[in-house]
């Protein structure tokens, strides 16, 4: 089988060795084969529709497609580096098995707008999944939450003891996070959802093309209505792997706190087994890995977009060669967002917690000094005043070693005369915690309100 470059009439000498491998991406690319196939089939049935190909042409090519399909799902297709990319390799097969009709398929075509198609199906598939796999971690963390909408536990703010909240409000962020993260996914997917075809090298075919049937055939919602456009941009590469970097840096802020939360210095959750490694040298040692190789990976995904960004913004228009260099970025991004997401919807369900460790870590940290000046504030004084009365009697507790609910009475009445025997009530965590019952608080009465509201809006 001859396998000298479709374009290479026109040179006088073969491309070097090293070139020949540098400017190849079948390599890679070879991953957009389904798609690939895809495409031909509706550009195939396009071209055969408007009578540019005859009926026995489409037949052929069907045929051979079919063939290539099986050859490619069962590891027999042989990819050459010597055929460049994903689409001469196919194209050459095709013309192998069913001679002139293989020839045929690129009329009113060109690799330039077959790519772009190609990855927007691929990433579209991808998007989906995505999709479904935020759905399965949000599922994890609403279980979770459910167990611990009553779980005490300090909230922070500058990493310090800031007020009582509960672990299942706590995890209830984060689930908003990926709220808006699927929406950014399904967003992006409109974008994406453009057919490219017909644009051709750049200007649009001579040829009598159907677009819409092609769009419609292959479910895209339309086309690109610029062909210099349609070959050129990226943005909804881009686009996609700004959402998954988003998504990523959540999960980087979820895995920085499990990782503390796992030091025997917060002592608040246990990770089980199957995630954590332990010390070649330390044999008490286990090691969060899973929640800091996510944390890494995040990097990885952040440079991808910033990969992406940068391929994009020198390029004149239209097609140039640099967008070859769009599909590792973006298939590691989606490979790497696949399986974060897979994985640490699995190890939620691994994490046990110790109560006791957190309600401790309330009780030591002054966190209903709030709930002390909102006392003092319904009581009529200002909130300024009500503040510094009651930095005062920290300031007082510290020194004695003791929580403010330990104060007694006479004690807390040094600091205001509004002080009397209800004080008790609102420096429990318990009161503080109830009191915060409007949407969005972290009372458990309402924290259970939201993951009620959450399930619903995943079933
Ligand atoms: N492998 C190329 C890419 O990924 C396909 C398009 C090549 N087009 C061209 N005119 N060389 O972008």
């Amino acid at each position: 089988m001859s396998t000298s470059k479709v374009w290479s009439g026109r040179f006088s000498e073969p491309v070097d060795a090293l070139v020949k491998r540098y400017t190849a991406s079948v390599s890679f690319d070879q991953r957009l084969a389904e798609f690939d196939i895809q495409g031909s089939l509706g550009h195939a049935n396009m071209l055969a529709a408007q009578n540019i190909i005859g009926k026995d042409d489409l037949a052929a090519i069907q045929r051979g497609m079919a063939e290539i399909l099986q050859e490619i799902r069962s590891g027999k297709f042989e990819w050459l580096l010597d055929l460049e990319d994903v689409h001469l390799n196919i194209e050459k097969r095709l013309t192998d098995k069913v001679g002139d009709a293989g020839k045929r398929l690129h009329t009113a075509r060109s690799r330039n707008d077959q790519v772009a198609t190609d990855i927007r199906l691929w990433l579209r598939a991808a998007v989906d999944e995505v999709v479904v796999l935020i759905h399965k971690l949000q599922l994890s963390i609403l279980d979770l939450a459910e167990q611990h909408a009553d779980t005490v536990m300090p909230g922070f703010t500058h990493l310090q003891v800031a007020q009582p909240i509960t672990f299942g409000h706590h995890l209830m962020a984060y689930f908003e996070m990926l709220k808006r993260d699927a929406g950014r996914m399904t967003d992006c997917r409109k974008r994406i959802n453009m057919l490219p075809l017909g644009a051709a090298a750049l200007a649009g075919s001579g040829y009598p093309v159907n677009r819409e049937m092609v769009a419609k055939e292959l479910g895209f919602d339309g086309v690109c209505e610029n062909s210099l456009d349609a070959v050129s941009d990226r943005d909804f590469a881009i686009e996609f792997t700004a959402a998954a970097a988003l998504v990523m840096t959540h999960l980087s802020r979820f895995s920085e706190e499990l990782i503390l939360w796992m030091s025997p210095r917060f002592g608040f959750i246990d990770i089980a087994d199957r995630y954590c490694t332990g010390s070649s040298i330390m044999p008490q040692k286990k090691n969060p890995d899973v929640p800091e190789l996510v944390r890494g990976k995040t990097g990885r995904v952040n440079g991808h977009l910033v990969a992406l960004l940068t391929l994009m913004k020198g390029q004149p228009l239209a097609y140039n060669k640099d967008n070859q260099e769009d599909k590792e970025p973006l298939f590691d991004t989606v490979d790497t967002l696949m399986d974060t997401l897979t994985i640490y919807a699995d190890m939620l369900r691994g994490i046990t917690v110790n109560n006791d460790a957190m309600r401790r870590a309330v009780l030591e940290g002054y966190a209903t000094a709030t709930d002390l000046a909102d006392y003092l504030v319904k009581k009529g004084l200002p909130f300024r005043d009500a503040h510094e009365a009651v930095a005062l009697a920290v300031r007082h507790a510290e020194i004695k070693g003791c929580g403010l609910e330990d104060l007694s009475l006479a004690e807390l009445q040094k600091f205001s005369a509004l002080v009397t025997d209800d004080v008790h009530n609102v420096l429990t965590v318990e009161g503080s915690l109830a009191s915060r019952k409007h949407i969005g608080g972290t009372a458990p009465e309402q924290v259970k309100k939201a993951i009620a509201k959450a399930r619903k809006t995943l079933s």
